[in-house]
Order: structure tokens, then sequence, then C-alpha cells
């Protein structure tokens, strides 16, 4: 029997790799599998779930390189366009191995009003756009409380790349996605950011305090010759487990209108 497949045991397996659907009719084994159907844990390790995930998997160490590299390579774009596409051929974050899409951020490239969360999610990586599934569609009803709707705004995510099983990102694969989100909003060059969640907060802000404490306060972000208005509140992820939270949330997006109506 331990020589055999066991289901349970390869399904289990495949959710702690953060294959948690399928995306296929038929899972694609490597070709010592296929003959083999017997297999052990450690072969397991070479299942690909439509090839996603054929690539060597990179160590989880800081890669400097690929962090210099995306530097580099920000820092020499000028357009939306030109980040989206240079994004698409960046190689240097192991998520990108595992993820369906390169998530680039959406809506009005004049916006006012940027919104980033923290990566995709399933639904995110299947369709390549942010905030489109149950999280988005709370974000929506949030940006609708306050007279708003998401082609008003500029919507990203810290990471492009949806990690394994909605894992919490590492700080490595935060600090070489970085370069693309600050080269964002250096384009979007926005009045307004609205950080969703902890990750954002930590990622965008460097700031250690937990989203709880921090939450509802102004902050600043500098860009060029402009001090960019920053107001972070909780994730609608976290929202939607914990419904008690939403009052604080509301106060926020309260305090979010106003500073817009201030801008005016
Ligand atoms: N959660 C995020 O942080 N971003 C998305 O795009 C979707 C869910």
């Amino acid at each position: 029997m331990d020589k055999q497949i066991n289901i349970v045991e390869t399904l289990d397996w495949y959710l702690w790799a953060g294959v948690d659907e399928i995306c296929a009719d038929k899972v694609c084994l490597s070709e010592n599998l296929e003959k083999k159907p017997a297999i052990s844990y450690n072969s397991i390790s070479k299942v690909t779930v439509q090839n996603t995930l054929s690539r060597p998997v990179h160590s989880n160490s800081t890669n400097l390189t690929a962090l210099k590299n995306a530097r580099d390579i920000c820092a020499k774009v000028e357009t939306l366009d030109e980040l989206k596409s240079v994004m698409l051929a960046f190689d240097g974050c192991n998520l990108k191995d595992t993820a369906a899409s390169t998530v680039f951020g959406d809506g009005s490239a004049t916006a006012k009003i940027m919104l980033i969360g923290e990566a995709p999610g399933a639904d995110e990586d299947r369709i390549g756009l942010p905030f489109v599934g149950r999280c988005g569609r709370l974000l929506d009803k949030m940006l609708a409380a306050i007279g708003f709707n998401r082609k008003e705004c500029y919507i990203t995510n810290v990471l492009p790349w949806r990690p394994p099983g909605n894992r919490t990102p590492t700080d490595d694969e935060i600090a070489v996605c970085l370069p693309f989100l600050k080269r964002q909003i250096e384009l979007i060059h926005p009045d307004i950011i609205l950080l969703l969640g902890g990750i954002a907060l930590k990622a965008v802000m460097d700031c250690s305090d937990s989203i709880s404490r921090t939450r509802g306060k102004w902050l600043e972000y500098s860009v060029e010759n402009k001090n960019i208005q920053v107001l972070a509140t909780y994730h609608p992820s976290y929202l939607l487990r914990s419904s008690a939270q939403k009052a604080k949330a509301w106060t926020d997006l309260l305090r979010l209108k106003r500073k817009i109506d201030e801008l005016k």
C-alpha cells in the first residue's frame, strides 16, 4: 500500500505546494512518473499541473542580482505600457514559476486615487486582473459606498504574481517586486494612496507597525516633488473573515472621502 499513490496524501501535498485548483483535465507527470505510477513523496516533487511547476523553483534567499536588475529596469521605464512589458519579461521572482498570470495594475492611468493590495488570488491569477474575485466585489462595494468606482481609480498589488495557495509573501519576494510597484506609483503620480492590508502597508511605507495600529492615520509618501497622502485600512479579505471590523474600515473610507473632497 505504501508504494501506491495515496490519493488523500497526494492531494494534501498538492495543497501544501499551493496547487489548489485544477486548470486542465489531465495532470501532467514528468516522464519518469508516467512510467512508474507507484510514487513516493520524494518523487511527487516532479509532478506538474499544467506545467506551472515545471520550471526550476528558485531558492528563497534574497536574489541581489534580481533585485538590482529590477531596479535598473524600472529606472529606465517611462510609461505604464513599458513597465508592464518589462514586468512580463522579468524572471527574477520565484512566484512567477507557479503563477498563471502576471497581474499588472488596472484602471485609469490618470487616477488621483491609487489602491494597493497584497497579491493576486486564484480568480485574479486566472483572469489576469487585480481584485476581480470575492475580495474585489467587496472592494467595489466599499468604493461605491463613498461614491467611487474602480474605473476612476488605479488598482494594483505589491506582488504581480499569486503566491502558491495564497500564502503570505516572503520579505524577499516583496523586495524584488517593490521596484515595479514604486515605479507604478511614480508613473501614476496619484494624490492619494489607499493601502489595503498589512503587507501593502509594510511594503510601501516600510512600516513595521501593525495594520490595526496604523489604519486610519494619514501618512505621506514622497515621489519626485510631491507628497502623496497615504491611508491604510484593512484588506477586504480580512473584512470578509472578520465582519466586526467593517465599522472601522467604514470610518477609514469616510476619512478617505473627506480628503478627496479637500483636494478637489
Ligand atoms: N487580494 C489582493 O490583495 N489583491 C487582489 O488582486 C485580490 C485579492
